[in-house]
């Protein structure tokens, strides 16, 4: 299990790579999986402003395309007093990808707060509820 400082630290590290130049807001993400690897992501923005992709997401695909499975921790570091915490869409699939996960919400010089998943995202629609329709196209 990777030690929360060094998850902190590589989150911060990550938001100085952020790609920002239209919202000046960086953020940064570590993703710990299941057997301690870390996995980062900054925000990319670009022109359309529209297909930016958020801290956690980027590391969150970076991490599933490299082919790690379940996670149980993730830091998301931004540069304001008060906790940053995930988006929507983010929230969506962190708890599809990570489940029930930690949520660890920093800044630049101290550690926030601490989330679950599901206090983020507490009536979730995922996986379950597509089982739950005998017309629904079966998981592969
Ligand atoms: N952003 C993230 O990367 N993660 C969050 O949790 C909140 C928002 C980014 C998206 C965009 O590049 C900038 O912050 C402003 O919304």
């Amino acid at each position: 299990m990777a030690e929360l400082d060094d998850l902190v630290r590589a989150a911060r590290e990550a938001r100085g790579r952020a790609i920002a130049p239209y919202s000046r807001f960086k953020v940064g993400a570590a993703l710990e999986t299941d057997d301690g690897v870390v996995v980062t992501g900054c925000n990319i923005e670009n022109a359309t402003f529209g297909l930016t992709t958020c801290a956690e997401r980027v590391a969150l695909f970076k991490a599933l395309s490299e082919g790690h499975r379940g996670f149980r921790r993730v830091v998301v570091v931004a540069d304001t007093r008060s906790p940053t915490p995930p988006c929507g869409p983010c929230r969506q699939l962190l708890w599809e990808y990570a489940g029930d996960a930690e949520v660890v919400l920093a800044n630049t010089t101290e550690v926030c707060a601490t989330y679950r998943m599901s206090d983020l995202l507490p009536l979730p629609f995922d996986q379950h509820n597509i089982d739950e329709d005998p017309g629904a196209v079966r998981k592969g």
